[in-house]
């Protein structure tokens, strides 16, 4: 009669482990009442009719369910001896063998069920389900979903809709991520009425307009993603004030301009920013990333932010990447960025308007992934003392573009013409001391490199003084 299904039998067994733990009443193992059962049965078809989900699964759908639908016990409040059982969770969409969720079929839809029917629905995940004709939020009165926490669809690029559509009155909201879909339309401003927010992923959709106010209120916010966008404005001047809790932020990929609001200073545990990709303007690199101490991963490229590459590098010891192309940076690399940032496996600083010399610090970062320098206008001797040049150069120190640039060893020059594929016109060899005025090695402290931004010609020239006098 049952159905001995292992899965079954396990949850039986457990179910019994947990009830007798608790209480020495019978252990009486509550159903899904009918009409929850109805409902998930309808909402199944709704997603792959071509699965006959009643024959499949013919019991009680808590006992033994589809992967992805999940149910909890609750203890009624009134009655100490009785308990209830209620779908509180429902992912939808095959992720992979290990996250098996019920499969989409082409013809797929929303069930308005699912906004109506689960009084305790906790999380709605819909992953790469919707791929063909257009699927909206159903126009519902929401009523029942407040208990919704966590709304996720990722990557359903049939699911159509407005943002203030989707969200509306789902104020227990803690997690919502609408990634690779077409949700379109501004970021409305009730966005700041969710004050439970901790995730607001958006990217990859069509959203547009400015970036509301409101969501500078959001003070339990960890994660903030809105990148690969069409937002534009200027991104309010008050966000990150109240906001401390903020491990991520990412707005790449949009049209935001303006200013980088110094109020970001105050995501004091920020580990990832990245605004790469946007219009923001020349202002330069702003100065906050000193305070954020937490700071794993930065990117500002795609920014004309212009201006020299700030000295903020002393408390940013976790710093890993560091994205700075294609900024219109000017001025000589800070040999700080090379003693300080140790654990660097990524530096791009290709494509700006770079002066001066490699700094030798850069010789000591010993888990470095990529040094990208390319196009810019650095000039002088190449030279990493204690750390093999030939197995970098071309690989993973990137030099090309830089027609000054030149080296003491043929091996070297060799292995960076070799590795790319004799594209690596440009560099030349050094130079022999005596024939002409080498530039000179950097022997000078960090704060003579910095102050002047053309150093070697200051010291060489200080040098000539001293030796005619
Ligand atoms: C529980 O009891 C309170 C007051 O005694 C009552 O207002 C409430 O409706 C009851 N709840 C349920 C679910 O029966
Ligand atoms: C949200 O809830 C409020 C009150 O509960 C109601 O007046 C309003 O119409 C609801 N909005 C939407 C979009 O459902
Ligand atoms: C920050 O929080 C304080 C206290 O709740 C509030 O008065 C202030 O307006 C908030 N500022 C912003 C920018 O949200
Ligand atoms: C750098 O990485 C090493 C190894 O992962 C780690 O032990 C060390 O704490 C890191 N240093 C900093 C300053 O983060
Ligand atoms: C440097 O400039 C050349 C020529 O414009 C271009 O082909 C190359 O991709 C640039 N390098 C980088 C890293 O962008
Ligand atoms: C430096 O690296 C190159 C290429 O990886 C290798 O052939 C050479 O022996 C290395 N030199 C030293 C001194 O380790
Ligand atoms: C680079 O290529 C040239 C010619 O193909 C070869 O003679 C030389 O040994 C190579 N050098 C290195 C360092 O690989
Ligand atoms: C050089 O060419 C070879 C073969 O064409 C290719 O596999 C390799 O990736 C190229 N190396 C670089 C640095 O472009």
């Amino acid at each position: 009669m049952a159905p001995f299904h292992p899965l079954f039998l396990a949850i039986i067994i457990l179910s019994n482990v947990v009830v007798s733990h608790q209480q020495d009443y019978a252990a009486v193992i509550p159903a899904l009442n009918s009409a929850e059962q109805e409902a998930t049965y309808r909402v199944l078809d709704s997603i792959n009719s071509g699965i006959p989900w009643r024959s499949v699964f013919p019991g009680d759908l808590c006992s033994s369910a589809p992967h992805g639908v999940v149910c909890s016990y609750f203890s009624e409040v009134n009655s100490s001896d009785d308990e209830t059982v209620h779908v509180t969770e429902l992912s939808f969409g095959y992720v992979s063998d290990y996250t098996p969720n019920p499969p989409c079929a082409a013809d797929a839809v929303l069930s308005p069920l699912l906004f109506t029917s689960f009084p305790f629905l906790r999380k709605l995940f819909f992953y790469n389900c919707f791929n063909h004709s257009p699927v909206s939020f159903p126009d519902i009165a929401v009523g029942p979903t407040d208990t919704l926490e966590e709304l996720v669809f990722i990557d359903n690029p049939s699911f159509v809709g407005s943002l203030s559509g989707v969200l509306r009155n789902f104020t227990s909201l803690r997690r919502v991520v609408l990634t690779g879909n077409r949700v379109y339309g501004r970021i409305p401003d009730i966005v700041g009425d969710l004050v439970n927010l901790e995730e607001l992923t958006l990217s990859r959709n069509q959203l547009s307009g400015e970036i509301p106010l409101s969501l500078a209120r959001l003070k339990n916010l960890k994660v903030l993603d809105l990148s690969h966008n069409f937002l534009s404005g200027k991104v309010p001047p008050s966000m990150g004030i109240n906001q401390s809790e903020l491990l991520k932020l990412d707005l790449s990929s949009n049209g935001l301009s303006g200013r980088i609001p110094e109020s970001f200073g105050a995501f004091k545990k920020l580990q990832f920013l990245d605004l790469s990709f946007n219009s923001f303007g020349s202002f330069g690199v702003p100065m906050f990333l000193s305070d954020m101490t937490k700071l794993r991963e930065v990117y500002l490229s795609g920014n004309y932010l212009g201006g020299q590459i700030p000295d903020v590098w002393e408390n940013l010891g976790n710093v890993v990447r560091v994205g700075f192309s294609d900024m219109g940076l000017e001025g000589n690399i800070p040999a700080s960025m090379g003693a300080y940032l140790k654990n660097l496996s990524y530096l791009g600083l290709d494509n700006n308007k770079l002066e001066g010399t490699v700094p030798k610090e850069f010789g000591l970062l010993k888990f470095v992934g990529e040094i990208n320098l390319e196009n810019n206008s650095l000039s002088g001797r190449v030279s990493f003392p204690g750390s093999n040049l030939t197995s970098r150069i071309g690989q993973t120190l990137k030099l090309e573009g830089n027609p000054g640039l030149c080296v003491d060893d043929e091996d070297v020059l060799w292995s960076a013409k070799n590795s790319s594929n004799g594209s690596f016109g440009q560099l030349k060899l050094c130079k022999k001391e005596g024939q002409k005025p080498n530039p000179v090695p950097l022997e000078g402290s960090l704060s003579t490199a910095q102050a002047f931004p053309n150093s070697g010609f200051v010291i060489l020239g200080l040098l000539i003084l001293l030796l005619f006098a």
